[in-house]
């Protein structure tokens, strides 16, 4: 069983990155497991002084989740043209590891713009040696109230566009 984790880069109550997360976890093949990670607004802020053994529990836990995990997806909204604050903070705190290093990888896109955000994402964390995969979903749910974006997600096409994309990570990730 492939264990994957996926992460939303924003903290609102009715996002729709969550709701995309939460959707991929539910659409998720056979073999393949997705567990959404909820702790990004309880991260303190990255200190490279807080590292080693001053490390925070919640950071601790963030680096054991993803070096547990056989794979990562992301999908975040982009803030000013950039990547928010609370999921760039995540990522810092993996920098100085070996969480990262080699990891498979997927984005995932709720939003059909944030193209300063998605090229900036996939720049970090090539930066930091995640292995990144090509075939990243999209499902347009910007600006969606939450029904619409529920009934979005549960429409035949797009739970099949899911089950095929985490499908293709999960083959990306047996193939390495
Ligand atoms: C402070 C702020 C800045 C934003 N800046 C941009 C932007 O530069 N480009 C863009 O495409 N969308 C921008 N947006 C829109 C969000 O990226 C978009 O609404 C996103 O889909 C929200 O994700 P969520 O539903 O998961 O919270 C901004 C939203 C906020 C709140």
């Amino acid at each position: 069983m492939l264990k994957i984790l996926a992460i939303s880069g924003s903290l609102r109550a009715a996002s729709t990155n969550s709701a995309l997360v939460a959707a991929l976890a539910l659409n998720a093949p056979e073999g393949c497991r997705v567990t959404v990670y909820d702790g990004l607004g309880r991260l303190p802020i990255f200190n490279p002084d807080d590292e080693g053994e001053r490390t925070p529990r919640e950071a601790s836990d963030l680096i054991d989740a993803v070096t547990r995990a056989d794979g990562v997806i992301v999908s975040c909204p982009e803030y000013a043209h950039g990547v928010p604050g609370g999921l760039k903070n995540a990522l810092d705190w993996l920098v100085s590891r070996d969480a990262a290093v080699a990891k498979p990888a997927m984005l995932a896109h709720a939003s059909p713009r944030s193209l300063f955000a998605r090229a900036a994402l996939a720049e970090i964390m090539r930066t930091m040696s995640f292995a990144l995969f090509e075939g990243e979903p999209e499902i347009a749910l910007l600006g969606k109230k939450p029904a619409e974006v529920e009934a979005n997600l549960a429409e035949q096409a797009n739970r099949q566009a899911m089950r095929e994309a985490v499908q293709g990570f999960a083959d990306f990730i047996r193939s390495r």
